[in-house]
């Protein structure tokens, strides 16, 4: 009864290795802090150094934890972002203060807050990539055989994923 039970739970883990390792393969969608631990906040936090060592890609989301008694974000383009202007911005992401932005495009994105802070700092330029395949990447650094190379990773990927459950199925005895 003990070994039955400690093999299903090896299977469920298992299971669940194999997702998790199957998004980071493939690439899930990360969620970035802008600012850190700091925020979208007035001085305290230089968002170009941030930006710097931010990898961001397509799909991934930005979030922005902030006190909207005072700030708040709003899109623009590069123009208005070299020169804090905040009229006739593109987009209002500002909600409830953690608010939250999904990068749909690969370029860059420009955010700063009105008020007159992104005189301050208080602005941020994200640049977001397309997201490339890491192992793949290594291989073969041209981008046009991304795609299909890709898929065929991917293909290789759920087989071996197969086999493990599979064997592990095998184990328990299930089948
Ligand atoms: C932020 O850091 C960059 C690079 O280190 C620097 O050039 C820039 O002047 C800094 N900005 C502020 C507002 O301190
Ligand atoms: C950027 O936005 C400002 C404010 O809406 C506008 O005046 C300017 O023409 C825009 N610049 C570009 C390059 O789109
Ligand atoms: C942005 O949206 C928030 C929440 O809907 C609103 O309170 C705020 O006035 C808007 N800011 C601008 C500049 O439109």
């Amino acid at each position: 009864m003990e070994n039955w039970r400690g093999a299903r739970l090896m299977v469920v883990a298992s299971v669940v290795a194999i997702g998790w390792l199957s998004l980071v393969v493939m690439g899930s969608p990360v969620l970035h802090k802008v600012g850190g631990s700091k925020g979208w906040i007035n001085h305290d936090v230089n968002y170009t150094e941030w930006a710097a060592q931010e990898h961001v890609y397509v799909g991934d989301w930005l979030i922005f934890k902030f006190d909207r008694r005072y700030f708040n974000v709003l899109e623009v383009n590069k123009t208005s972002y070299e020169n804090c202007i905040d009229r006739d911005f593109i987009k209002n992401i500002t909600r409830g203060g953690r608010d939250v932005v999904q990068m749909t495009e690969a370029r860059t994105y420009y955010y700063l807050s009105d008020g007159g802070y992104c005189f301050h700092g208080m602005k941020v330029a994200v640049q977001v990539q397309e997201y490339q395949d890491p192992a793949l990447a290594m291989v073969a650094p041209a981008p046009s055989p991304v795609v299909s190379g890709s898929s065929v990773f991917t293909c290789i990927w759920i087989i071996v994923a197969n086999v493990v459950l599979f064997v592990n199925l095998m184990v328990v005895g299930i089948l």
